[in-house]
């Protein structure tokens, strides 16, 4: 699929080490090769969909079909962008960003995953401080929401670090069981910045592709 089909697969953000780009099928195989490594132990559940727990032969295909899904389904009511996370030139995992409505509300929520091999060593705060500065700085955003379970440490660890605050919590059922979510606000006054500037590909074409600037 082309650029000008859909200009989120032309989007490239980088920042020193950081890079967020859209994911085009090349990238498809290697991220899901990535996941296949594993993300999180397997009696911790991190995510409301649990795509991670499905079977080698089958998270590739399922995979390929979500982001396939997302471009099909893209549109300016509902539109994310599960962006590829290059860091120092190695891929390392994806941070999205999802919506509904944005042009009424201007609000998106913040999701991510790195390999395991490539956590706790700060990168997640580094790609949401990016996805964050770029949707404020460059989409017009007015707010950035989150949410984690309550056990879930690295992923409140990054959002504190980020200059998110507290926002209420929800019960939901996780695999059959009640988990405690905390949902988290950002504000763009509040963001801490990463330490390097943004340079950014494909913004005006991706701009108009969201309905900003008709
Ligand atoms: C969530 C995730 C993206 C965070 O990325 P990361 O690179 O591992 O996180 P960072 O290294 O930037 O850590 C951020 C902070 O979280 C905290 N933290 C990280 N790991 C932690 C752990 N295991 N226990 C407690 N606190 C932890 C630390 O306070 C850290 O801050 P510090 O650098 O000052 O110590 C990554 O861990 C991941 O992919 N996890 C599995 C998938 C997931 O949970 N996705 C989010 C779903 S809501």
């Amino acid at each position: 699929m082309t650029t000008a089909a859909l200009p989120l697969l032309g989007l490239r953000i980088t920042a020193g080490p950081v890079e967020l780009r859209g994911v085009t099928d090349d990238l498809l195989g290697p991220l899901a090769d990535l996941a296949i490594k594993g993300v999180h132990d397997p009696d911790f559940i991190p995510f409301f969909v649990p795509w991670t727990l499905a079977p080698t032969d089958e998270l590739p295909r399922n995979f390929a079909q979500f982001h396939w899904g997302q471009r099909a389904n893209f549109s300016t009511a509902r539109w994310g962008m599960d962006l590829a996370v290059f860091f120092d030139g190695e891929l390392v995992g994806s941070q999205g960003l999802s919506t509904r409505d944005y042009l009424i509300t201007r609000i998106g929520e913040t999701g991510s995953w790195l390999g395991r091999e490539f956590q706790g060593r700060g990168i997640g705060t580094a790609m949401r401080k990016v996805m964050c500065a770029f949707v404020f700085d460059h989409l017009d955003a007015q707010f950035i929401t989150s949410s984690a379970y309550t056990d879930n440490a690295s992923s409140l660890g990054v959002s504190r670090k980020c200059g998110y605050r507290e926002n209420g919590v929800s019960i939901i059922n996780r695999m059959g069981k009640p988990a405690t979510l905390q949902m988290l606000l950002l504000e763009p006054g509040d963001l801490v910045r990463y330490e390097h500037e943004l340079t950014v590909e494909g913004v005006p074409e991706f701009r108009r592709s969201i309905g900003l600037d008709d």
